[in-house]
């Protein structure tokens, strides 16, 4: 049995992945499952998140470097071997990281060039188009958890086409404005696609000892991040892309036809709507927390500390709708 992925993915760029993948990792981790965070995004932004710098120039400084995702991967790249690692950073009790790299760039050629291969039953093809599933399963392994959470960059690109074959969830943040709509119409055929052309590549494979992932990538839901409206925009207008969000989510990310569609607020796939928490969020990087683990003596004081509880609630209502959705058994 493997252990269940879940990206969090919009091509568009901005719209809050890696905060939500950061502050749900920690949220879920408090709750009591054991998480591991990887950073699938060459930018690094989640590692940044989680780790300082002297920590991150150790990580990536080391030689070979084996500490990062792309050190995972690399034996594979240069065709010396198969995977290592991967090496997981320990950022709570729960809580691990499997570090990302600005060399994972380097990967994307090659997960490009192996894709139209498997189809001829290629078997090298197939240990790289499945290397980030099977190291975050290894991963997973080692930490015992009981999800995988994942970041990604903001495009169609052949690492994030990998990552998603890799993954079981598909969460989709947004934001209430036409990019994001926009976005969201190319979303929908692209995950299409590339669970069809998964499939049938899956028949293909030549090793059935090579476990492969099944990849469903099945949309979980949307969660409507207001922190990424442009400041002065008039509420009437963000409130318009809301109205529009559920039909375009359910005809091009689900594929339904001739239906009925809800609001937002009455949609069973929006996940949460998630305010702009202002100062509360540069405040938490600051101190490398999530922004409802932030304490007086971090600065949240007065209505300040007032917004952290609110921050609790908020996420934890987001996070138990997640696990709820994915069906994660709690411990
Ligand atoms: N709810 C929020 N309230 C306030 N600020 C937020 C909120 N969510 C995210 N932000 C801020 O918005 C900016 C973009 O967020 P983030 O980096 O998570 O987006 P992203 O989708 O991962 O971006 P990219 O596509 O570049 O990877 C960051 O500065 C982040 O701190
Ligand atoms: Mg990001």
């Amino acid at each position: 049995m493997s252990i269940p992925v879940m990206a969090f993915f919009n091509n568009k760029g901005g719209v809050g992945k890696t905060s939500l993948v950061y502050h749900v990792a920690w949220m879920m981790s408090d709750l009591g499952l054991r998480v591991v965070a990887a950073d699938l995004d060459p930018q690094g932004n989640l590692s940044t998140a989680f780790l300082d710098e002297d920590r991150l120039e150790e990580l990536w400084t080391g030689s070979p470097p084996l500490a990062t995702i792309y050190g995972s991967v690399r034996p594979l790249q240069r065709g010396v071997g198969d995977l290592t690692g991967p090496y997981l950073e320990e950022i709570g009790d729960n809580l691990a990281l499997i570090v990302g790299d600005m060399g994972l760039s380097r990967f994307e050629e090659d997960l490009s060039q192996v894709w139209p291969k498997c189809l001829d039953r290629d078997e090298r093809s197939f240990r790289v188009i499945s290397a980030f599933w099977r190291v975050l399963q290894k991963g997973a392994t080692m930490h015992h958890a009981q999800v995988i959470l994942v970041d990604l960059g903001p495009n169609l690109g052949a690492i994030n086409r990998s990552a998603l074959i890799a993954s079981d969830f598909v969460v989709i943040p947004l934001g209430p404005d036409l990019y994001s709509l926009q976005g969201l119409r190319n979303l929908g055929p692209a995950l299409r696609a590339w669970r069809q052309g998964w499939q049938d590549r899956l028949t293909k494979n030549p090793d059935p000892d090579l476990l492969l992932p099944d990849g469903q990538m099945q949309p979980l839901g949307y969660i409507i991040m207001a922190h990424s409206t442009r400041s002065g925009q008039p509420v009437k207008a963000y409130e318009r892309w809301i109205a529009r969000i559920p039909d375009t989510y359910h005809t091009d990310v689900l594929h339904e036809k001739n239906r009925e569609t809800p609001s937002a607020a009455d949609d069973p796939h929006c996940i949460a709507m998630l305010k702009h928490y202002r100062s509360l969020m540069p405040m938490a990087q600051e101190v490398r927390k999530p922004i409802f683990h932030l304490k007086p003596a971090d600065g949240a004081i007065g209505s300040h500390y007032g917004g952290v509880q609110d921050a609790y609630q908020d996420f934890k209502q987001l996070t138990q709708k997640i696990i709820a959705r994915a069906g994660i058994a709690m411990p």
